[in-house]
């Protein structure tokens, strides 16, 4: 199967799970369950849009693999893996902030974010419809028209967006982090959907992101549509982008934010951190 046919199909499938969360969502959303701490939620509609995506893709395409947020790993045998977020930015869900979206990437090779090469994928923003698309190679579209990043001029004037952990100890570290980075930038935004932010930087809403503690179902879709659209998404140190870091935007600054944040030790830094 060639990459446009399964950006095509991963455009599918995300919209279908959009439209179920848009139009089957309670007036009053409630978390069912929390995973790695108190304020890590999942709700009703994180699990129902999941299903809906793991059905289409056993039934359309039963030799790949899935790894997605909500559920165990399905093995496959055809070295394709979909990679699934099915609501990324649950917090803004939760709270009816309009800034959440449906991830669906598909990539080949091992399901790590170091080691995958991704084909194609789609990031779909549910509340206004905004769709990203991309395909290995073919390019990067907003609603069917062709994204690029921006051209920042400097570190110095880039609009960075990033994004914090649910652990405390982790939030510690990355807001010492921040007070290394936000003196020396245009400002931050913290809008709470890393597949939406790695969007953003591919059409220059954004000139920069970056996060520490990406899950691959955070950054599959997101970081090929940053990529095809000209970014530069890597981590620090000549690492590939992944959970340790990921830092996105066009070069030569890009290159600026990462050279910051190996300073700051923003791969590795953790707090201790106590009530
Ligand atoms: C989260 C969002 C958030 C980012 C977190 C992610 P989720 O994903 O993308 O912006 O800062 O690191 O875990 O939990 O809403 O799917
Ligand atoms: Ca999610």
């Amino acid at each position: 199967m060639d990459v446009e046919t399964l950006r095509e199909l991963a455009r599918r499938l995300a919209l279908e799970a959009g439209a179920l969360v848009r139009e089957q969502s309670p007036e009053r959303v409630v978390v069912a369950a929390t995973k790695s701490s108190e304020v890590d939620p999942v709700t009703a509609m994180d699990r129902a849009s999941e299903e809906l995506l793991r059905a289409r893709i056993a039934a359309e395409r039963p030799d790949d693999a899935i790894l997605g947020e909500e559920g165990d790993d399905v093995p496959g045998t055809s070295g394709l893996t979909w990679v699934l977020d099915p609501i990324d930015g649950t917090v803004n869900y939760l709270y009816g902030v309009a800034s959440f979206a449906v991830s669906v990437a598909v990539v080949a090779g091992p399901p790590d974010p170091a080691r995958w090469t991704a084909l194609a994928g789609c990031v779909h923003s549910v509340v206004d419809g905004r769709t990203w698309t991309a395909a290995s190679g073919g390019g990067a579209e907003r609603d069917g028209r062709p994204v690029r990043a921006g051209s920042p001029a400097s570190l110095a004037t880039s609009l960075v967006g990033t994004g914090f952990g649910y652990s405390p100890a982790r939030r510690a570290g990355q807001a010492r982090v921040l007070t290394q980075v936000l003196p020396r930038v245009r400002d931050i935004r913290r809008l709470g959907a890393a597949a939406i932010d790695l969007c953003l930087v591919g059409e220059g809403a954004l000139d920069l992101y970056y996060e520490r503690g990406l899950n691959p179902w955070d950054l599959a879709a997101g970081a090929l549509v940053a990529t095809e659209a000209g970014a530069v998404v890597t981590g620090l140190r000549g690492a590939p982008a992944g959970t340790a870091m990921t830092v996105a935007g066009p070069a030569p600054v890009q290159g600026d934010l990462v050279r910051l944040l190996e300073d700051a030790g923003a791969d590795t830094v953790e707090e201790t951190f106590t009530d």
